[in-house]
């Protein structure tokens, strides 16, 4: 998953399209002319942040956006749940072209039901920890999961700071999930933290408002591979 060239860690970036969501009021073809510029930009996957007004306040969009974004780019799709109860709405989002799909354990009874039928339709199966939540809750799951996402702001919003306090938690997720699961840094990344956040031990790095309100989105994917 993570790629070494001559030494140096190649880092992964997942735009955000939430930033343009935000920007456009909720502006589908917007969205997906996005995508296809960062696409082109040489992004390495296309986060999608899913809110339901529940789990988080604000509300987002459901798999529509996804059956949007797969018909449009061949970037995976790395589905953000911020959702009460995931599992009621998991199977839309893999009927709608999910690569991968990240859910909060703590909105979830049946977090183990969730990451089998991730596995078993062949979705890469992830696991979020939000800003104010202990590492610890991924220990149950620690053999099944495939990615672990990392908040480093309060999950429900873009465009917020990076809390580095926060970014010690990435190592301790490390040490928990073991090397060969891609760890996704998710919150505030922008150029001028992007090398702290590789040092804490990020794989990927989410960004949101870094890349979408850029007006060179290649320079700044290219800036955030530190
Ligand atoms: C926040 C979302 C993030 C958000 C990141 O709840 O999970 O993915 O889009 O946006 P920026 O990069 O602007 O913080
Ligand atoms: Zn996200």
């Amino acid at each position: 998953m993570v790629c070494y060239h001559a030494g140096m860690k190649h880092v992964m970036v997942a735009p955000s399209i939430l930033a343009v969501w935000d920007r456009t009021n909720g502006d589908y073809a917007a969205c997906v002319t996005a995508a296809q510029a960062v696409e082109k930009a040489g992004a390495d996957w296309l986060h999608v942040d899913v809110m339901d007004g529940q789990y988080v306040p604000a509300k987002t969009f459901g798999p529509e956006m996804v059956e949007k974004l797969k018909g449009a780019v061949k970037l995976p799709l790395d589905i953000h749940l911020m959702v009460n109860a995931p599992e009621r709405v998991i199977a839309d989002y893999i009927a709608a072209g999910a690569d991968r799909v990240v859910f909060h354990p703590s909105a979830s009874d049946d977090v183990g039901g969730c990451l089998q039928k991730l596995v078993e339709t062949g979705v890469v199966a992830g696991l979020a920890i939000d800003a104010d939540e202990n590492v610890l809750l991924l220990a149950p799951w620690v053999d099944v999961v495939q990615q672990v996402l990392v908040m480093t702001v309060k999950a429900g919003a873009g465009g917020q700071g990076l809390r580095d306090d926060l970014l010690a938690k990435v190592a301790g997720v490390r040490a928990l999930v073991g090397k060969d699961v891609p760890l996704v840094v998710d919150g505030g990344v922008k150029v001028d933290n992007a090398a702290r956040v590789v040092s804490a031990g990020a794989d990927v790095l989410v960004a949101g408002s870094a890349v979408f309100n850029a007006p060179d989105v290649g320079a700044v994917i290219g800036q955030l591979r530190v």
